[in-house]
């Protein structure tokens, strides 16, 4: 975050109640009623949960314990039968939703399609036996690298109702980075399209997929599965490429949902740690089903009138937990679209508003400080009446950004929920409940029912009210990670270790910086680790390095963020070359597109300077500080007496 935010944010005052008459139809109606419900979840967490799964979710079989919590490993409803394909589904077909549309999508050249909850538990039932006949098994792994379509949801909920973890790669990253996943995650079947639209252009996602596995370079993979999307021309290797609605026509519809065990492994999900090596995120089925229902009906306050739209895409957890989990588990309707806002159709996301109704909107602080820059004409021309609630996630919002967001998107009517989570959390855990939580324009405001959350020290100390300190969470939640694939050393190191274990108390070490104001408000502040928070997107600071040094031309590079107008945080890269290699903005273009070549163009560095070296320690550390006040322009903060030779700095300060 810029130093104006912070200070925009350290001063912030106003108070934003939740409309009177918003509040009486909300689920939960007033401070006092979530005041209690928070009390109560605080004083016996076990039983709180274990009403709710009782209340909200059809279980095949009962739990015969709700917690069993070996720090830092979880158990959640042991020995509970459940399947959460068949809560997002079946369920709803002998109710009156039978015919209700489960997802409405919106495709980018201008197509549509809406799916009832018959049709897409028809899909699904479909893919799920063809997965079968393709010799997927429960336990097996599939990787998704999909568009933003239905059949990518469709995908997700068929790998559900066999019991195959599904492994969900973004669209957006590249051959390389898709590799790396599937050989972490040994994916058996990998489901693809031919291509993808985005901003315009068409994504060749099947050759993709073919460049990551060309030379048996991912040996576990033996099928893909194709969903003809855009026509394009692909390669399709007979015996090993399969076309969707080749199998899809041949396929029953008939697949009951497998009982899985609460705790079987339901996806991993892939994030970006402190090392160059992605993280494989573990959830599991009962607990995750749980959560993600449950926040998603209280903090959006989910009717069945709602039209909510979430615009992540799949390959992220926002997409996962609240565009196909969360809503279809609810029973509501859920809007999918495939495109994005761009120069060449800046009222895409207003039109689609207008076009269907939609009620709940949920976007992120990058995409709404782009709308401010395009310009609220956009918006003004279009009928948003239909909306009554905005959601915002990812990065922190900047005051302006949530002021400009409520009034000009949300006519001043729409409360604002602001809610902070991570990959590793599967849920929200701190967010406003838009009935009965007072907004403050940056702040996430309080936690979740049931969600311990506290502002500490590295000795675990609780610091005082508006000091600044390490977001950590006291006690297990339904949806938690379960452990980093194939890496628990990993996952107790990560998360556990930085704030050692108290007392028998343990702490969830978030990674982001926060403080909590005398209303108990909490304040994000960003990541206090080497992850950077590109427009509202996870990226390692090691994996850009390491890109860059895998780069002949690069001898050594160090990268950090600085902060930026739209995106919130853009990627600055330090780069001293080998010998042979001379500065040369054709060299900075390679070295960009070549870290676009081996992460995605997500990790597109924004901007790269050459140095002679770089500022280290006598010990031979990089001194990242000084390299991030250089990339923001600012003056160097900090001793610079432990740096090992102080011409560097002059040197990098005029920079190439
Ligand atoms: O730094 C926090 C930021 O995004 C990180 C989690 O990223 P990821 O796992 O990719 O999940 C993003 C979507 C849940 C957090 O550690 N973050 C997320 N939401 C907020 C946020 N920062 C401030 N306010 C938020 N509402």
């Amino acid at each position: 975050m810029s130093r104006e935010t912070i200070e925009s944010i350290l001063q912030e005052k106003r108070l934003f109640s939740p409309p009177a008459e918003f509040a009486q139809n909300a689920h939960i109606k007033s401070l006092e009623q979530y005041q209690e419900l928070y009390d109560r979840a605080a004083a016996d967490p076990e039983e709180f949960w274990a009403q709710l799964a009782e209340k909200e979710l059809h279980w095949f079989q009962k739990w015969d314990r709700v917690l069993d919590w070996q720090p830092p490993f979880a158990k959640w409803f042991v020995n509970g039968k459940i399947n959460i394909s068949y809560n997002c589904l079946d369920r709803h077909l002998t109710t009156w939703r039978k015919n209700k549309a489960a997802i409405i999508w919106e495709g980018e050249p201008g197509d549509s399609r809406t799916l009832t909850y018959a049709q897409l538990h028809r899909e699904v039932c479909q893919m799920a036996n063809v997965m079968k006949q393709l010799g997927v098994k429960k336990g097996d792994r599939v990787g998704i690298y999909m568009p933003m379509i239905p059949e990518a949801a469709i995908a997700m909920l068929a790998c559900a109702r066999i019991g195959a973890p599904h492994s969900v790669v973004f669209g957006g990253f590249s051959s390389e980075a898709l590799k790396a996943r599937l050989l972490d995650a040994q994916a058996k079947l990998v489901v693809t399209a031919d291509g993808g639209w985005r901003k315009d252009q068409i994504v060749p996602l099947k050759d993709s997929v073919d460049e990551a596995i060309a030379h048996n370079g991912v040996p576990s993979v033996e099928n893909i599965l194709v969903v003809e999307r855009t026509k394009q021309k692909i390669h399709m290797e007979p015996g090993r490429d399969h076309w969707w609605h080749d199998l899809q026509a041949g396929a029953s519809a008939d697949c009951p949902a497998e009982p899985m065990n609460s705790e079987d492994m339901l996806f991993i999900l892939y994030t970006s740690g402190t090392t160059g090596k992605p993280k494989g995120v573990v959830h599991t089925t009962g607990g995750y089903n749980l959560y993600t229902h449950v926040t998603c009906k209280w903090a959006f306050d989910l009717k069945d009138t709602d039209v909510y739209w979430c615009t992540a895409d799949v390959g992220w957890i926002t997409g996962h937990s609240y565009i196909v989990y969360g809503p279809l588990s609810n029973g509501a309707t859920s809007l999918m679209y495939e495109g994005a806002p761009r120069p060449s159709n800046p009222g895409c996301f207003w039109d689609v508003v207008e076009k269907y109704g939609v009620t709940i909107f949920y976007t992120a602080p990058t995409a709404i400080r782009a709308f401010i820059k395009m310009g609220e004409h956009h918006p003004k021309a279009r009928n948003l009446s239909s909306l009554r609630i905005l959601g915002t996630v990812g990065e922190p919002i900047n005051p302006e950004a949530w002021m400009w967001y409520h009034k000009i998107i949300g006519g001043g009517r729409c409360p604002i929920v602001d809610t902070w989570w991570q990959t590793e959390t599967g849920g929200f855990m701190i967010t406003p409940l838009p009935g009965a939580i007072p907004t403050k324009p940056g702040s996430a405001t309080l936690p979740f029912p049931g969600i311990i959350a506290d502002i500490v020290d590295l000795e675990g100390n609780s610091v005082p009210t508006n000091r600044g300190g390490y977001l950590a969470i006291k006690y297990p939640w339904p949806s938690m990670m379960r452990t980093v694939y194939g890496d628990d050393d990993r996952f107790r190191r990560t998360y556990w270790e930085h704030i050692p274990p108290k007392d028998g108390q343990y702490f969830y070490f978030a990674g982001d910086g926060a403080r909590k104001d005398s209303d108990g408000y909490f304040w994000i502040m960003g990541r206090v680790d080497d992850v950077m928070n590109i427009a509202g997107h996870r990226i390692g600071t090691m994996e850009v390095e390491s890109a860059l040094v895998s780069h002949p031309a690069v001898a050594e590079a160090a990268v950090v963020s600085r902060p930026d107008e739209v995106k919130g945080e853009d990627i600055f890269a330090f780069v001293t070359l080998e010998g042979s290699y001379q500065p040369s903005e054709k060299l900075k273009e390679e070295l960009k597109q070549h870290v676009v070549k081996e992460i995605g163009t997500i990790a597109r560095p924004g901007e790269i300077r050459f140095a002679d070296a770089l500022p280290k320690t006598r010990s031979g550390k990089i001194i990242r500080r000084f390299l991030r006040n250089l990339a923001a322009g600012q003056d160097l903060v900090g001793d610079i007496s432990t740096m090992e030779d102080l011409s560097v700095l002059d040197k990098l300060r005029e920079g190439t």
